[in-house]
């Protein structure tokens, strides 16, 4: 809060509308390129899963938005791209799927990358809730 207060008294800090502060950044203390707000990304020309996510569009959400380590919990995982992805980028994961179909193509998803997955020594397991309905 003390931060806040210094950052508006010189200036550093834009109201929104309702009320949200925001940091001011100014482009040379930025690092890198800046992110647009509209980001092309194809999906997959032949996913394993119909709805599959393209691999790069994942990575940068999961290296935008969490550390390494972080728990990563994609609750629709569909065919576990996201799970991948993530495990690529040193987080722990959780994936979570209602459909057979999925969690099958999950499994195939982490073989692909079984190798990463020993030299990384990821440990996972898959738990099946289906007979505690
Ligand atoms: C758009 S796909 C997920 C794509 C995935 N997040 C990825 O990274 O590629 C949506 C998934 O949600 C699952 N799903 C839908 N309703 C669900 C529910 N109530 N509980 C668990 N999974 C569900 C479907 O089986 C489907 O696989």
């Amino acid at each position: 809060m003390a931060t806040l207060e210094e950052w508006d008294k010189n200036g550093l800090i834009e109201w929104s509308k309702n009320g949200n502060p925001r940091k001011i950044i100014f482009a040379d203390e930025r690092e890198g390129k800046r992110v647009q707000d509209i980001w092309e990304f194809k999906d997959p020309q032949y996913p394993v899963y119909p709805t599959e996510k393209n691999k790069d569009l994942l990575n940068l959400i999961i290296r935008t938005s969490s550390n390494e380590n972080s728990l990563v919990l994609d609750c629709f995982c569909g065919s576990g791209t996201t799970l991948q992805v993530a495990n690529s980028l040193n987080r722990q994961w959780i994936g979570i799927d209602e459909s057979n179909l999925a969690i099958e193509a999950t499994k195939e998803k982490l073989k692909e990358s079984s190798i990463a997955l020993l030299t990384s020594k990821t440990v996972y397991e898959f738990v099946d809730l289906s007979e505690t309905k």
